[in-house]
């Protein structure tokens, strides 16, 4: 076979490998069987150009004619030598013209219409080979033409920003060590004015920790293409005879039906990969409720308010470790402090699970301060030495050099307390060039050990917050920190853009105190619960000074969140397109669409006196829906509340409820209306 026609999930891809090189022909609607036709699948010639019609090869170089970013900085081009297929993974081995370079492409298209694409470099020649680069390119049509990608800061994690795609090369680079805040998350490129709920859109996604460009390219050749590969430093990855290179996974996803047509696809392939055993528990997390001030007495008493309410996960934070009083020393001394804990972690995991709740604990393995014992007996493990500046007063710990004493130290620490759950903290950028595609892939190879050893730890990829998530971590761990800020008026539009790619139920997303610790905002108790309740949800506020009230209605959500907990944690996640950006609906329906919530969520005061109806997407059109307000009841200013609101229900089918919607109400600036459709 020479021409390849892999389908899936309303998804085709069609591959030619006639010719000296393969090259994808489509990537996108599903076109149904047809008999291939060559004619029809081949350009014209320009004048002023190569004599042959350009094709776009998997591995397009200055050989085939390609003057855009290549996929190898190598120059020549590579000939495809053989093909296979299984299922619906397609294995390509091509060659460079001399042989002393092969490539081995894998495309797999899921069955959920998720495209992956990696290379696998092996060198063949006589002697050490230096990859410049290995890039992963496909192609997406001229209708394109308009780019959503992200940018961020800390506590702003994954600000869209969008852009025309011009003549020319966008690309995204992440020199951070780790993804970072300002990680470019998803390239999506689709049609002009492309939303949640309309336009065809093509995105890419590098799976991969480390540094990391992903780039759109629309070539005044004629060709468009999404890009991405490892960023690496000159001299990084170099092959001796023998040796390959292979690069991340390029998750790369299509819809017709907008940006939700995306997160539909991406969910249930993630979730299709998931090893998560149990319902997300509800988390208490220690870390704004005392920060560094350990003190048993103080933390028994927050796990038992903690209790009270209904957490089922106790999540003891930085500051449990020798001399780690602040954050200026210690990281790398993995020892429980024996002036604060005098009997070890003991009594306080013991309250937590007479209290019914599992226990966590917050590490950052791949840091070392240069204040602690551990730098000074190991002055070669600091990656990079001293040079350059430290951050947050600390250094990047050599994961390599350091794996043994890392490994040892935690499974010590796992073997000696019954852990639950490990909060895996990275708080700076390395800063040191050549050295990020070893520590990543040691920092995979520790946690994969660890989960070997201990398959029922739970791990959560933190990095300042929300600075990791990415799909090459995920297999690896079962949840990310969104972001450090708890401010929900923040947290709306952080969960929402990451939720883009990951599932609400590996999203960490906590209740914090009324006036955010980050922003210093204060905020409603109901917004700040509506907002926490979607996500694998949790607490980061010292409960022992809520008021008997606020508890009670914390209590009853955390009710209401286990309650809809497999609803929330299955289900296809919707975001409606709103004429007003101060006005969103978001929500997540069943499978089968008999069962969904909403959130009515105002971020500023609406554009009109008369905000958007209240349109619910994802609904079968031909059901009959209820449609009643749960949770604490935000807070308004109007003369009348819509009828059906006040009569507290209306049943309507869901045709009439995503296209003409229900009247919304007045809410005041900052407040959420959480509505249950059965
Ligand atoms: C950064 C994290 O994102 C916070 O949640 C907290 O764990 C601190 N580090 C602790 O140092």
């Amino acid at each position: 076979m020479t021409v390849f026609h892999l389908r899936a999930a309303g998804v085709s891809l069609v591959l030619d490998t006639r010719g000296t090189a393969a090259s994808v022909l489509h990537w996108g609607s599903d076109l149904g069987e047809f008999a291939f036709s060559e004619d029809a699948f081949t350009p014209a010639v320009p004048p002023s150009s190569i004599d042959v019609p350009l094709r776009l090869s998997l591995l397009p170089s200055l050989a085939e004619g390609w003057s855009g970013r290549p996929a190898i900085e190598t120059g020549h081009g590579f000939r495809t030598v053989e093909t296979q297929v299984q299922d619906q993974i397609l294995r390509i081995r091509s060659s460079s013209p001399d042989a002393t370079q092969e490539v081995v492409t894998e495309l797999e298209l899921t069955t959920q219409g998720v495209l992956r694409v990696r290379h696998r470099f092996t060198n063949r020649g006589d002697d050490e080979f230096v990859l410049p680069n290995l890039d992963v390119l496909l192609p997406i049509p001229a209708e394109a033409t308009e780019l959503l990608d992200f940018t961020g800061l800390w506590s702003h994690e994954r600000s869209p920003q969008r852009a025309p795609l011009r003549h020319g090369v966008w690309s995204r680079e992440s020199r951070h060590g780790r993804p970072g805040h300002d990680d470019a998350f998803l390239m999506v490129a689709g049609t002009p004015g492309l939303g949640f709920r309309s336009g065809r859109v093509w995105a890419v996604h590098l799976a991969w920790s480390g540094d990391k460009r992903v780039w759109a390219e629309r070539s005044a050749l004629g060709y468009s293409v999404l890009g991405a590969g490892e960023l690496l430093a000159p001299g990084e990855i170099r092959l001796a005879p023998g040796e390959s290179y292979e690069t991340p996974w390029l998750v790369a996803v299509f819809s017709d039906t907008g940006l939700d047509g995306l997160s539909d696809r991406l969910h249930p392939w993630i979730r299709s990969t998931s090893t998560l055993r149990k319902p997300r528990p509800v988390v208490l997390n220690t870390w704004e409720a005392v920060y560094f001030d350990h003190d048993l007495a103080v933390l028994n008493e927050l796990a038992d308010a903690a209790a009270e309410v209904g957490v089922e996960r106790f999540v003891l934070d930085d500051g449990w470790f020798t001399g780690r009083r602040d954050d200026r020393r210690a990281l790398g001394d993995w020892f429980v402090d024996d002036t604060v804990w005098p009997d070890g972690l003991h009594p306080l995991i013991s309250r937590v699970h007479e209290r019914g709740m599992e226990f966590g604990l917050w590490v950052e393995p791949e840091m070392i301060s240069p204040d602690s014992v551990l730098a000074r007996e190991h002055p070669d493990w600091i990656l990079g030495g001293t040079i350059g500046p430290t951050w947050r007063w600390q250094r990047v710990l050599d994961v390599e050099k350091a794996y043994h004493y890392l490994l040892d130290r935690l499974t010590a620490l796992l073997t000696e307390y019954p852990i639950a759950f490990l909060k895996w903290d990275h708080n700076r950028d390395l800063l040191t060039p050549g050295v990020a595609h070893r520590q990543t892939r040691a920092l995979y190879r520790l946690l994969a050990a660890l989960k070997e050893a201990f398959p029922h730890v739970e791990i959560e990829s933190c990095a300042s917050g929300g600075a990791r998530i990415d799909l090459g971590i995920l297999p690896l761990v079962d949840r990310f920190w969104t972001s450090d800020t708890n401010d929900p008026l923040d947290r709306q539009s952080i969960q929402r853009w990451t939720g883009l790619l990951i599932p609400p139920e590996y999203l960490g997303g906590h209740l914090g105190d009324g006036v955010a610790h980050v922003t210093g905002r204060t905020s409603a108790l109901g917004f700040r619960l509506a907002t926490a309740l979607f996500g694998s949800a949790g607490i980061e506020w010292n409960l022992t000074g809520a008021s008997p009230a606020e508890k009670a209605d914390i209590a009853a959500w955390i009710a209401e969140h286990q309650r809809l907990r497999p609803l929330l944690h299955s289900g296809r996640v919707v975001r409606a397109d709103s004429p007003d950006p101060a006005h969103l609906v978001h929500g997540v329906v069943a499978q089968d669409r008999s069962h969904a919530v909403y959130a009515l969520v105002t971020l500023g005061t609406p554009a009109a006196a008369l905000p958007p109806p209240i349109r619910f997407p994802g609904l079968d059109p031909d059901r009959l829906y209820t449609v009643r307000p749960i949770g604490v009841p935000p807070r308004t200013m109007q003369d009348a509340p819509p009828p059906w609101l006040a009569a507290g229900a209306v049943t309507l089918p869901g045709r009439v409820l995503s296209e003409l919607g229900l009247p919304a109400p007045l809410l005041t600036p900052e407040q959420a209306l959480l509505l249950e459709l059965a």
